[in-house]
């Protein structure tokens, strides 16, 4: 059973600014699918709003969105309430399941998580306000590191993968 955070920071650890990803890497989108796909993939609401109309719900995977609010609805997406219940959800259906953010799921989700799978991105943005979860040294260990690579569109960015120690 793998539960796996994901998610692309800059150089401060932020995630997006004014609930958008203020960079494009389209290598790390292709990774986010290639990682994802087949997969449940759990998100908070805000994240779900994030993304462009035309790319959700995510194809091919179960998009299951946590809210607060009971009676929120949107094609094409599983809502529940708390962050217990959408692992649950998914754990029965996959032995792999992947958070995809944002800031405060991520923090709700990483007591669970045995995995991460993270992408450098060598930039500091402007006016961040959300932020990837702080993870230590002492908890988790990088067990694969894939390098600095340049984008096409020019960012530098790297994958690294990280396990969980003990
Ligand atoms: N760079 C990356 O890899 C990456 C990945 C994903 C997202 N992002 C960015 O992250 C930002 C969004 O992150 P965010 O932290 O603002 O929002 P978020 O985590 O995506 O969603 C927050 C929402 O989740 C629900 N929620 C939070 N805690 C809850 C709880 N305890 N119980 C039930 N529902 C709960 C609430 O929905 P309701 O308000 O509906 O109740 C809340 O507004 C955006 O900028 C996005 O672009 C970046």
């Amino acid at each position: 059973m793998t539960v796996a955070l994901i998610w692309a920071a800059d150089r401060a650890g932020a995630i997006g600014s004014g609930n958008t990803i203020p960079w494009r890497v389209p290598e790390d989108q292709r990774r986010f699918r290639d990682l994802t796909s087949g997969h449940p993939v759990i998100m908070g609401r805000r994240t779900w709003d994030s993304l462009p109309p035309r790319f959700r719900p995510l194809p091919n995977r179960h998009n299951i969105v946590i809210t607060r609010d009971a009676s929120w609805s949107a094609e094409g997406a599983t809502a529940v309430t708390d962050v217990d219940s959408a692992l649950h959800l998914a754990q029965r259906e996959d032995d792999t399941v992947v958070i995809s953010g944002g800031e405060q799921i991520y923090a709700l989700a990483l007591p669970h998580a045995d995995t991460l799978w993270v992408t450098d991105i060598d930039l500091e943005i402007d006016a961040p306000d959300a932020f990837a979860p702080a993870v230590t040294e002492a908890d988790w260990e990088t067990v694969a590191d894939h390098g600095w690579q340049t984008s096409s569109t020019g960012i530098r960015y790297r994958y690294r993968d990280l396990a969980r120690r003990g």
